[in-house]
């Protein structure tokens, strides 16, 4: 006999969710994602070797984390009787509740900032069949539009203001322990609208509470145009290259807060160049291609390598370390960004000769 089969994070973490028998489980197979050590990174940030992992969450069936809340999400609204669900977002929250309402025969809307979204989230989107509304105006307007139309129509919001999201986004870091057997010393991660950093808060709590073992720093970046959290006030106009984080007033601002107090970690903010070097740096030394909001994170932990913390620890608690960086979104969803960088391109005749003098000059 082999491994039992996979299937998907409700019956995975079952007894730790709020679901009961009569519960009917929406799943495209969600979670279990790759916790892949980063050697060249870890080396070039004063980190051991196996002391920097990347949870890559691009690895979910729509792409992104935001499937490990939204089977829970959508299986509760099924449960419920909903007419439909309805969501505003920067994309990543919009594919994964067109694909789980399509799964769960149930109609879905979902509230775009107009242009702000990346291409193949978007067609995401359509093809599963949610009715795409762009809205003149960011994505804070857009969540306040959308949780009118859920009352007034009956249908069931999910975004993160939806505690099953929080609850089923929280397996993570029950996955992140048990692949490392035990919880990391810090976790960094892109912060927007706050619900990620509070999930993953949760679960680690859990897991405290029942083992009475460490907890993690949890280390949250924004981008510095959208950094309302870092700024202690909402930003009227948020703006970055990240259009995943382009959020100006998150819904759980509290616990974003909460998990930054708890834990005596922080709330940062990083400009776009240092997320744009941070991310193209993870696909050419790791092989490992996330979306520009994901490499918040990770230029948040270049940052804070760069001040020294870990290069002053003590051998013998620097060789233990254990950072884990939280990547939330495939690149592939956002193909159009890497084109606006100054890549090149060649191109050449159809011809071997002109081939072989372009790979002597090849890196
Ligand atoms: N990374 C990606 C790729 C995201 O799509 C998001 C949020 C975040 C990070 C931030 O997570 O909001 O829980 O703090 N995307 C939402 C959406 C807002 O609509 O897809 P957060």
């Amino acid at each position: 006999m082999g491994q039992p089969l996979y299937r998907g994070v409700i019956e995975r973490y079952r007894t730790c969710l709020p679901v009961g028998r009569s519960t009917p489980v929406i799943t495209l197979l969600e979670g279990n994602t790759p916790l892949l050590r980063a050697p060249r990174l870890a080396r070039w940030l004063d980190l051991p070797e196996d002391g920097l992992w990347l949870k890559v969450e691009g690895m979910n069936p729509t792409g992104s984390f935001k499937d490990r809340g939204m089977t829970l999400a959508v299986s509760k609204a099924l449960e419920a009787g909903a007419k439909g669900v309805l969501c505003a977002s920067t994309g990543n929250t919009a594919a994964s509740a067109a694909a789980y309402a399509a799964r769960a025969g149930l109609r879905c809307a979902v509230l775009l900032p107009e242009g702000g979204v990346a291409s193949g989230k978007l067609a995401a989107a359509l093809m599963h069949g949610a009715t795409v509304l762009s809205v003149r105006g960011n994505f804070d307007l857009a969540l306040d539009l959308a949780q009118k139309a859920a009352q007034e129509a009956g249908w069931t919001l999910v975004n993160s203001v939806n505690p099953f999201r929080i609850q089923g986004q929280k397996t993570a870091a029950f996955e992140v322990i048990e692949a490392l057997g035990r919880a990391p010393d810090f976790q960094f991660m892109p912060v927007g609208n706050a619900g990620n950093i509070t999930a993953y808060w949760l679960g680690y709590r859990e897991w405290h509470a029942a083992l009475k073992k460490g907890l993690p720093r949890m280390m949250g970046w924004q981008a510095k145009g959208a950094a309302p959290l870092v700024l202690g006030r909402p930003v009227a106009r948020p703006r970055t290259l990240a259009s995943a984080i382009r959020i100006g007033r998150p819904a759980s601002w509290s616990g974003a807060v909460k998990a930054k107090e708890e834990s005596g970690g922080m709330i940062g903010a990083v400009s776009d160049a240092e997320i744009v070097s941070a991310w193209r740096r993870l696909a050419r030394e790791e092989g490992v291609f996330c979306e520009p909001a994901s490499a918040a994170g990770l230029a948040g932990l270049i940052r804070y390598a760069e001040s020294g913390v870990f290069h002053r620890m003590d051998a013998s608690r620097r060789k233990g370390v254990k950072v884990v960086c939280v990547l939330t979104g495939h690149g592939l969803k956002d193909p159009d960004t890497p084109t606006t960088l100054p890549f090149r391109q060649r191109t050449l005749e159809a011809d071997p000769g002109a081939v072989r003098r372009a790979l002597r000059s090849a890196r």
